[in-house]
């Protein structure tokens, strides 16, 4: 059985590199995609397979939540899950606080499932979550008519008396969040008629992929420039159906991203998902001259699919427009990091939404680097990174403060800078790259914790 534990704090001596990184190696599976394998399954009739599941805690937490409502989730092999549904609006109450751990992806779209079945839940998570909004769900799932109560803020813990007959939305969102948006298409799913969600900006359909695949109809339209709507018919039959996880793409940024900064190096990342929706890094990438192969390009479980390889070369400044914000909104920290290391000035815009992420990730991304004796600012919601054009200095401590993302993004900074970065906590790598570490090292990255 898996276990969940709260990390013990594991600090981490980066020293760069020696040689090339070289070979060929697979991510483990996405993390959004597995959240929604897990509550999609389940809430359907039957039973689900669901295969490269993501073991990372913040999955865990989900799978453990959907125990607690009365779905039965077995893991059967390494990244393969069995989850017997029990139908939709079938939920049942559970007899414990829900713990969501660090993972506010878990913790919002749960909260559109609790919302839309009649029972009571409350739910917590880690200090980093507790500290995060909920606001942002929380009011447009109130006209379900579920009520909330809340820490002050809108901050978990969270009460929820959810409904069992609720009333569908029509909701635009107020911030680009797919999160957000699941929340209230979940919510959607138990309510009779129809459910509307207008995003000015595309963000990740993941949700809206999963409903399909599940029997569920949805329709998407565009809305303006760059937006679109969703339509839901609610209460559809929603039925088991296998899950292919594929490989998260926000993990393989940061083994691509070591490997075009390493002199030499050439790797590859075999099966990473590439929805349009997230693959704003890759792009921003080959914008600065990264050389970034793909190959052997598939559609696996309804996502495209393919293996990058990214080999080391000189890199310029870019300029990031903010509509690409929400395509890579968790691969700024090391984005900016790999900015650091490119030839002449970059610049990040529109970043507000950085600043609720597992941390303020804007201003602990410029702490990283500044740290690290790379100059950086924020100007308004831009982030500028003056790059150095070749090894930044390094020689600093740096604090993860709960954020997988930037441990990862430090431990990638301390492979090319002239002094050994120091990583106060790598533990919570764990919720969405378990195994980091050692894949880095089977590719010659040379970390010892
Ligand atoms: C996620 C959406 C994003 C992202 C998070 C996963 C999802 O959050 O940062 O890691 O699975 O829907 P927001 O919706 O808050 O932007």
């Amino acid at each position: 059985m898996e276990s969940i534990t709260a990390p013990a704090s594991r600090p981490l001596t980066v020293l760069a590199a020696t040689t090339p990184l070289a070979g060929a190696v697979a991510v483990p599976g996405d993390k959004s995609i597995s959240h929604r394998a897990l509550m999609f399954a389940a809430l359907a009739r039957g039973e689900t397979g669901i295969t490269g599941l993501l073991e990372g805690e913040d999955v865990l937490r989900t799978a453990a939540a959907m125990r607690a409502l009365g779905a039965t989730v077995t893991r059967t092999a390494p990244g393969a899950w069995q989850v017997t549904g029990r139908g939709l609006g079938a939920l049942q109450e559970p007899d414990d606080v829900l713990d969501m751990g660090n993972s506010g992806t878990a913790a919002r779209l749960l909260s559109g499932i609790l919302a839309s079945h009649g029972i009571f839940s409350v739910m917590t998570g880690d200090g980093s979550l507790r500290g995060r909004p909920m606001k942002r769900v929380t009011d447009p799932l109130s006209a379900t008519g579920a009520r909330f109560t809340s820490r002050s803020g809108g901050r978990l813990p969270l009460a929820i008396e959810g409904v069992a007959d609720p009333a569908p939305l029509s909701y635009r969102l107020p911030v680009a969040s797919a999160q957000v948006k699941s929340a209230v298409l979940l919510a959607g799913l138990n309510a009779a008629g129809t459910t509307r969600v207008e995003e000015p900006v595309a963000t990740r359909d993941h949700t809206e992929n999963m409903l399909r695949h599940f029997g569920a109809e949805v329709s998407v339209a565009p809305l303006g420039a760059g937006g679109r709507v969703i339509t839901l018919t609610g209460r559809p039959d929603l039925v088991a159906r296998d899950v292919a996880v594929p490989g998260d793409p926000s993990s393989a940024a940061f083994v691509l991203a070591a490997a075009l900064l390493v002199p030499g190096s050439s790797v590859t990342v075999r099966g990473v998902g590439l929805n349009p929706l997230r693959t704003g890094l890759f792009t921003t990438l080959r914008e600065m001259g990264a050389d970034l192969r793909l190959s052997n390009e598939r559609v696996e479980g309804g996502e495209p699919v393919g293996d990058l390889t990214a080999v080391a070369g000189p890199l310029h400044g870019v300029d990031v427009p903010a509509e690409r914000a929400p395509s890579m909104i968790d691969e700024y920290p090391i984005l900016a990091v790999v900015a650091a290391h490119a030839s002449g000035p970059s610049r990040f815009r529109g970043l507000e939404e950085l600043r609720v992420k597992e941390s303020d990730r804007l201003s602990a991304t410029v702490a990283l680097l500044q740290r690290n004796g790379v100059t950086v600012d924020v100007v308004g919601d831009d982030m500028l990174v003056t790059g150095t054009g070749g090894a930044v200095p390094g020689g600093g401590l740096v604090e993860t403060r709960m954020d997988h993302r930037l441990a990862m993004s430090a431990t990638v900074l301390g492979l090319v800078a002239a002094e050994p970065v120091k990583v106060d906590d790598t533990a919570f790598i764990d919720t969405s790259f378990p195994g980091f570490i050692d894949l880095m090292n089977s590719i010659g990255a040379g970390l010892t914790v």
